[in-house]
């Protein structure tokens, strides 16, 4: 699937391409399934600093499953052909393919509990969530936590995770998403719309912040002296940071990590985390499934399938 020029979801072309051959430490899955991030869609729209109008045409998508089909001369001791796997892999590649090169650090055993389809929705999900919460928030078990945007591909994840850990876990979300975010494990789940959320979430030790602007604005009210802001979107204001007597975590991108992954996968094989697929698309209906996405209000995850 492969973005020729910047635009909207007509700019998505099913192109054929060689099946490339993997080298070194790389191996080459044979994707059964891709997830659909808000950072595909904002891709195609020129929106990703990091992918400018010479960097194009690309393959978008950052997570996968698949099944190993070859492995590059020095990854061969550890995958044999036919094993399920699950990645994020690094934005050099594309993961909306029927083959992709994943790098042997990159990948993992998928879970045994899901099939590929729900595998295919963890990886930049769980990881983002992971990195955000543990290793820049530093939440550790006995903490407060506000997640916002606890409904979505990441908020699910972040809620699961956080419970996991041990922390007392407030999230916002929509009205019809309360019950949702509940059963997720939130200790209070939090209408955006209906209630102002610094009136219920006090004394935070973090702020996960999934949404910027305003949001993240009226967070520094919420947090607890020395608690921390990270945002996957905006770089938290030091200057407010020290007006509230809180710290600020660098806006973060999330990276390949195939350790924190394999943690991810336990925890779901595990029973203590469940990834949410709202709706899957064929591979030929692509630009449904953005335009499914861009449109908002998805609980949990789309999913690509591609064999
Ligand atoms: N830096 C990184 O590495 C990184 C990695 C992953 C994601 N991200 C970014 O993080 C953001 C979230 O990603 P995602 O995959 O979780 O997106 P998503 O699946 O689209 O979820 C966003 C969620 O936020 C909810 N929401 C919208 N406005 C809200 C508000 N004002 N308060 C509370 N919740 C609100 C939406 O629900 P309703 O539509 O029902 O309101 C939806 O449930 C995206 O902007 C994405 O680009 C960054």
């Amino acid at each position: 699937m492969r973005l020729s020029w910047f635009g909207g979801s007509d700019a998505l072309m099913i192109d054929p391409s060689a099946i490339p051959q993997p080298q070194d430490d790389e191996v080459l899955v044979r994707v059964a399934a891709a997830s659909i991030n808000p950072v595909d869609y904002k891709t195609r729209e020129g929106k990703f600093p990091a992918v400018q109008e010479d960097d194009l045409p690309i393959i978008l998508g950052r997570d996968l499953a698949g099944t190993i089909e070859a492995v590059g001369t020095r990854a061969h001791y550890m995958l044999s052909k036919g094993e399920p796997v699950f990645a994020l892999i690094g934005a050099d590649r594309g993961a909306q393919s029927d083959y992709v090169i994943v790098k042997a650090v990159e990948l993992v055993a998928a879970p045994r509990s899901i099939d590929l389809i729900q595998a295919a929705a963890v990886p930049l999900a769980a990881i983002t969530a992971w990195q955000g919460l543990f290793d820049h928030g530093g939440l550790t078990a006995g903490q407060r936590v506000l997640i916002h945007g606890g409904a979505g591909g990441v908020g699910h994840m972040a809620v699961q995770l956080a419970k996991a850990m041990g922390a007392t876990v407030f999230a916002t979300c929509s009205t019809d998403d309360l019950d949702f975010v509940r059963e997720l494990g939130a200790d209070r789940a939090i209408d955006y719309k209906a209630e102002r959320f610094e009136d219920v979430a006090t004394d935070m030790d973090v702020v996960f912040d999934l949404i910027g602007g305003e949001t993240q604005d009226r967070s520094w009210a919420t947090l607890r002296e020395g608690g921390i802001m990270v945002s996957t979107l905006q770089e938290p204001d030091a200057g407010k940071a020290a007006e509230h007597k809180a710290r600020s975590a660098p806006r973060y991108m999330a990276q390949p990590n195939a350790v924190q992954l394999g943690e991810v996968a336990d925890l779901i094989d595990a029973g203590k985390v469940r990834v949410v697929v709202s709706a899957t698309y064929p591979l030929d209906q692509v630009r449904e499934g953005y335009e499914r996405l861009e449109q908002g209000h998805v609980r949990g995850k789309i999913v690509l399938t591609l064999t």
